[in-house]
């Protein structure tokens, strides 16, 4: 088979570089001079855990190439999937300029039958817009090729994409005709061994599933970080209660960690647009706005407990940052929680020392040189009043804390992510918050 993905985003460059791994001939197209050059070389634009090496080795086979030729790389593919960014307008709902733009490019380059899959997160109705930008580009030409359009989204995790990719819970296909089921069922049944099924559905309930999953592990995060918050005022354990409830079968212990907030470039932005969409069409999302507030309330957490330890004088005091990108495993900043912490930080007079095993590239981007950022995390704590665990890096969960206490000017901890014990930390001397458990 041949395929082409159009978009070497995240979604984009795991996708395409994952069929290729399964011995499918795939082309990664960009409009970007610059990255597919990188690409080529073997640079990524993103940070994946063990995506480099397998970019490399399947372009090394020949199957695995990049290009900035969407004719070229269209040319006899049985699928074209769309994998560009859908960046949220300024009212919150996807804007589909890139995705119509690659529909539009399809139909003025295919030469033979393909399915056109969108990959690309899209409010529901997207494929029947890639279907009539398509038509309108063949006509345009004055030839009838026969196409199909499906939805197939995407379920991948940043920091685990390739496992998720290679074995997905599920693979969700929205399609139109049974000659695209047939096109879809090829092309995944490499995955399909160990018994991960593909489910076949309407287009418009495949574009759905996506936000409804999102939107779903957004509210189940939210709801704990309410619990948590209210854990706190009660003096009950948020650690207790999470394991209490997730044994249960029916909540499962996935996604019930209470934090500072979901960050990253999917959640936030799929919940605002399925509110956006379903405001659109008469209908008020009442639950998903609350998640919303939630998590916008969850981000200064964080710093208002160190505001409150420090009785508001919080001028001049230096805080150490663990952890910049909005999860372990990934450079990515989108919306990261951080962000957020360091600005109420900064605007109460603090100084910021930051560390972060890979995102410090990223964060300058944002934060520039209004932080200090560290070589590594014990540098972070020389002098601090403070230590703030923002991401819970692996390498960040045991610490010798005898160090730490001779690094910093004052023994105290605000974790974030709940990744310490109370009581260890007391018995050296710290005084240690976190969320959801009352210090
Ligand atoms: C999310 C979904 O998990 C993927 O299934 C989906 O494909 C992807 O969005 C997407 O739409 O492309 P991702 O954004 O990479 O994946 O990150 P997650 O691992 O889901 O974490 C999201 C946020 O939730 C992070 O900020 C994380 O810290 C937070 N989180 C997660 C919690 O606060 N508590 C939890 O228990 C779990």
């Amino acid at each position: 088979m041949k395929i082409a993905v159009v978009g070497t985003g995240y979604v984009g460059l795991v996708t395409g570089t994952c069929f290729a791994e399964v011995g499918i001939d795939v082309t990664c197209i960009d409009i970007d001079q610059k990255k597919i050059d990188n690409l080529k070389q073997g640079i990524l634009p993103i940070y994946e855990p063990g995506l480099e090496e397998m970019v490399s080795r399947n372009a090394e086979k020949g199957r695995l190439q990049f290009s900035t030729n969407l004719a070229e790389g269209i040319h006899d593919a049985d699928v074209a999937f769309i994998a560009v960014g859908t960046p949220p307008g300024e009212d919150g709902s996807a804007d589909l300029k890139y995705v119509l733009a690659v529909a539009r490019g399809i139909g003025e380059h295919m030469n033979s039958y393909g399915v056109i899959v969108t990959k690309s997160t899209v409010p529901v109705g997207t494929a029947a817009k890639v279907r009539a930008e398509i038509e309108k580009a063949l006509e345009k030409r004055g030839v009838d090729i026969e196409f199909d359009v499906a939805s197939n989204p995407e379920f991948l995790k940043e920091g685990a994409a390739i496992d998720d990719f290679l074995k997905p819970d599920r693979i969700v296909v929205g399609v139109a005709s049974e000659r695209a089921e047939e096109v879809m069922t090829k092309l995944y049944k490499p995955f399909l061994l160990n018994g991960h099924p593909i489910i076949f559905m309407d287009i418009p309930s495949a574009e759905m599933t996506k936000y409804a999953a999102n939107s779903m592990l957004a509210t189940k995060i939210s709801f704990m970080n309410d619990i948590a918050n209210l854990c706190e005022i009660m003096g009950a354990d948020v650690n207790k209660v999470r394991q209490g409830i997730g044994s249960d079968a029916r909540i499962g212990t996935k996604f019930i960690y209470p934090g500072i907030g979901y960050g990253g470039s999917c959640f936030p932005k799929d919940v605002k647009a399925l509110i956006k969409t379903a405001a659109e069409n008469g209908y008020d999302m009442q639950v998903l706005k609350a998640v919303e507030n939630v998590n916008e309330a969850q981000k200064s957490v964080l710093f208002d407990k160190v505001n409150k330890h420090f009785a508001g004088d919080l001028q001049g005091k230096k805080m150490a940052i663990w952890g910049l990108s909005f999860k372990p495993k990934t450079d990515d900043m989108r919306e990261a929680p951080s962000l957020v912490i360091i600005e109420r930080l900064l605007e109460a007079g603090c100084k910021v020392s930051a560390y972060d095993p890979v995102a410090i590239k990223e964060a300058k981007h944002t934060l520039g040189d209004r932080i200090t950022y560290a070589k590594d995390q014990f540098e972070a704590l020389i002098d601090a009043d403070a230590l703030l665990i923002v991401t819970e890096w692996p390498e960040f969960r045991s610490p010798n804390f005898e160090v730490l206490g001779r690094l910093m000017k004052q023994k105290a901890i605000f974790d974030g992510r709940n990744i310490y014990d109370a009581k260890e930390l007391s018995e050296v001397g710290f005084t240690y918050h976190c969320i959801g458990i009352r210090a």
